[in-house]
C-alpha cells in the first residue's frame, strides 16, 4: 500500500499544456479572497514507486509550498498545520513541516497522459486520483510518520490553519491518557469520523451516534485494532502497527467519553476548567480592587 517516490525533476517552468483544476484554498477555514493563479507555477514532474504494482507511476502537479507562497504569502509563516479535504469526504492534518520535508507535489495529470488512477491495496482496485494528487518523497519520512501520514487524492480543497485543533480539549488540563486519545483521533480517526466542526465525513460521529454507550468498549477497541475482524466488508484501515496501539484505542475511548461529559472528568480529578479558573481570578480581582477603594 506504501507509495515511494523515488525522484522529483522540475521538467519545465514552461505553460502547462493543461491548465490546472480549481483548488479551493482557505486559511482558518475561510475560503480567501483573490484568485491564485496555479497556472503560473512551475510544471513539476515526478516518478512514483508502487509497492503493491512494483512499477513507477509518473505524475504531473505542482509543488505544494509554491502553491502557498504565491496563495497567502502574508500568512504563510502562521501556518502551523493544512487539512486537505476530499471530495469524498476525508479529511487530514499535516504538520506544515512535513510538506517541507517532503517535497510535497499537487498532481492533477499523468505525466503521460493516461487515466488519473491508482491502484488502491485497501479498495483492491483502480481509484480515480481527481482533481488533485498528494505526492511526496516518502523517503524524508521515518518509518513512524510514513505509517501516519499517507497520501490523499481526490483533494478539493487546501486549508492553512494558523491555530492548533484542539477538538474542544484543552491539553493543559487533561491528564496523559486523554492527550494520547486525543492525538490518536485526530491523527488516524478524524480523517473519517468528524468530530464537533472539525474532521471528515465519511463514516459515522461517535457522540452524534453515542456509539461507546451503545456498543461498549470492547466493541470499539475490537473495531479500532481490527476492523475486518468485526466487520469482514469493513472499508476502515486498522490503527498502524505501533507497540501501544492497544492502550492508544483504549485512550481514545477516554477521550470520547471525556468529550461528552468533561464535567465528570474535571469533577474526579478536581480541576476546574481553565475559563472557570479564569472567571474566578476575575471576580478576585475586582473583590480586592473594591477593597483597595477609598
Ligand atoms: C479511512 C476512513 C476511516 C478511518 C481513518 C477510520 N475509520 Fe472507523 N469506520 C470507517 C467506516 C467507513 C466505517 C463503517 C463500517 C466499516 O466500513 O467498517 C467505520 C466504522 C467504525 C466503527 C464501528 C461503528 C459502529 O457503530 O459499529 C468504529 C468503532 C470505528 N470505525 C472506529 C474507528 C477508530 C477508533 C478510528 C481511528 C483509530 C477509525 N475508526 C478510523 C472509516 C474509517
Amino acid at each position: 500500500m506504501k507509495w515511494i517516490f523515488l525522484f522529483f525533476a522540475v521538467v519545465s517552468s514552461q505553460l502547462w499544456a493543461q491548465t490546472p483544476p480549481k483548488l479551493e484554498i482557505q486559511l482558518d477555514g475561510q475560503v480567501i479572497a483573490g484568485p491564485v493563479n496555479l497556472a503560473s507555477l512551475p510544471v513539476l514532474d515526478v516518478e512514483a514507486y508502487s509497492a503493491p504494482l512494483k512499477t513507477s507511476e509518473g505524475y504531473r502537479g505542482f509543488s505544494f509550498l509554491e502553491m502557498a507562497r504565491i496563495a497567502i504569502p502574508q500568512d504563510l509563516a502562521r501556518v502551523l498545520e493544512i487539512q486537505l479535504q476530499s471530495e469524498n469526504g476525508y479529511s487530514v492534518y499535516y504538520p506544515m513541516e512535513m510538506f517541507q520535508k517532503t517535497q510535497a507535489l499537487m498532481a492533477f495529470t499523468r505525466k503521460d497522459g493516461g487515466p488519473f488512477v491508482r491502484y488502491s491495496g485497501l479498495q483492491k482496485q483502480l481509484i480515480t486520483l481527481a482533481p488533485y494528487y498528494l505526492v511526496w518523497n516518502a523517503r524524508a519520512l521515518s518509518p513512524n510518520e510514513q505509517a501516519i501520514y499517507n497520501h490523499i487524492y481526490k483533494i478539493k480543497t487546501v486549508n492553512f490553519i494558523t491555530r492548533a485543533v484542539n477538538l474542544g480539549v484543552n491539553l493543559q488540563e487533561v491528564d496523559a491518557n486523554i492527550q494520547l486519545g486525543q492525538r490518536t483521533y485526530k491523527q488516524f480517526c478524524l480523517s473519517c469520523h468528524a468530530l464537533q466542526s472539525e474532521g471528515g465525513k465519511v463514516s459515522i460521529n461517535f457522540l452524534e451516534n453515542k456509539t461507546i454507550a451503545l456498543k461498549g468498549r470492547d466493541y470499539f477497541v475490537k473495531y479500532a485494532l481490527d476492523p475486518a475482524k468485526v466487520n469482514p466488508r469493513t472499508a476502515m484501515p486498522e490503527l498502524p502497527q505501533f507497540k501501544n496501539r492497544e492502550g492508544m484505542a483504549q485512550a481514545v475511548v477516554d477521550f470520547l467519553l471525556f468529550m461528552e461529559k468533561p464535567e465528570a472528568f474535571y469533577k474526579d480529578k478536581k480541576i476546574t476548567p481553565l475559563q472557570e479558573r479564569y472567571k474566578k481570578l476575575t471576580r478576585m480581582l475586582q473583590e480586592a480592587r473594591a477593597k483597595a477603594k477609598p
